[in-house]
């Protein structure tokens, strides 16, 4: 098994991209001891000289602009020239991208996870939206090969209730949920400069935390379908492994994955998944979405 690659991306500048990218990376390589590459696909390079400034031991920044190349054919080549690369000396692999429209949707096939942060700005929902949904047919997709894709709500004000709007916005696409990072002075200023597990404000240091967590499970679930899949293939012809067929027990996040067939019932978990359908159901009846939110954060 080479080593998980996860996308940071969205077609919206200034969203979080390289705030999470960099983080996430840093975060990996100093409480997982794992061995993470970042390739900053992006002109201006923020994560790549975010990790430069601030050097982690186990992480190795890569430059790779490719948003500028208007081939989008060499665009793609230099990409997965730069993927292969960073697949051969570490675990995981971080790429950091503005997405725009020349990029083939196949190129997300060559990641397992795609992070979209967005704020709830209508402007905002509204691009990841229209972003995600134009690649429904890749993030919906029962193949091995298909990423999963998560959400990570950004620059959240703190009255803002997400996970509110979340379930009333028709997403016809299938994703996970993470908790939110909200909107805070210090991690603006902590910009290029430090890393948020490195701030003094408790606050955000467990919110970041958390969503470090989360993605931990993720990646341990995403390792877990990649052996399931490596033995079944071994001895299951693809027909005969439901799994395959129809893309059911694969986790998004280890948290809540919306549906577009059920905007009423959020939450499907890998370890319970029954009991989570029976919580969603009594949840929705009550209109108590957070108590939901209460019960999984239990389990971190
Ligand atoms: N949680 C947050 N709280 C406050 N400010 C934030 C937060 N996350 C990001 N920012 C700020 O928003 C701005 C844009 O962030 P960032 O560069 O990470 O986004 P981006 O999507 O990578 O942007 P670009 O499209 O330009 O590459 C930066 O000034 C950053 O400090
Ligand atoms: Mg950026």
């Amino acid at each position: 098994m080479g080593p998980i690659k996860i996308l940071v991306t969205s077609q919206k500048g200034g969203v979080g991209k390289s705030t999470l990218t960099a983080n996430l990376a840093a975060y990996f390589a100093q409480f997982h001891r794992r061995q993470v590459a970042l390739i900053d696909f992006d002109h201006q390079a923020s994560s790549y000289h975010w990790i430069e400034r601030v050097p982690v031991s186990g992480v190795t920044p890569v430059i790779c602009d490719v948003v500028t190349e208007r081939d989008p054919q060499l665009a793609v080549l230099k990409m997965k020239q730069a993927l292969r690369a960073a697949e051969r000396v570490s675990d995981i692999v971080f790429a950091d991208l503005t997405w725009v429209n020349i990029f083939p949707q196949s190129l997300l096939l060559e990641f397992d996870l795609v992070l979209v942060p967005t704020s709830l700005s209508k402007v905002e929902m509204a691009s990841t939206i229209e972003f995600v949904s134009r690649f429904a047919g890749v993030f919906n997709g029962a193949g091995e090969r298909c990423p999963q894709l998560a959400l990570v709500p950004s620059r959240l004000h703190r009255t803002q209730d997400y996970l509110d709007i979340f379930s009333q916005t028709n997403f016809p696409v299938k994703f996970g949920l993470t908790s939110p990072l909200p909107f805070d002075l210090d991690i603006q200023s902590l910009y290029g400069q430090d890393y948020i597990f490195n701030t003094p404000n408790p606050e955000c240091r467990e919110r970041f935390f958390q969503i470090g967590r989360e993605i931990e499970r993720t990646l341990q679930a995403i390792d877990r379908s990649r052996e399931q899949e490596e033995t079944a293939s071994k001895v299951t012809p693809i027909w005969q492994n439901p799994k395959r067929r129809t893309g059911l027990g694969a986790s998004v996040l280890d948290g809540f994955v919306f549906e577009q067939r059920s905007r009423a019932r959020p939450a499907q978990t890998l370890q319970a998944q029954a009991q989570a359908r029976v919580q969603a159901q009594v949840a929705a009846k009550a209109g108590a979405f957070e108590s939901l939110m209460g019960m999984f954060r239990k389990r971190m």
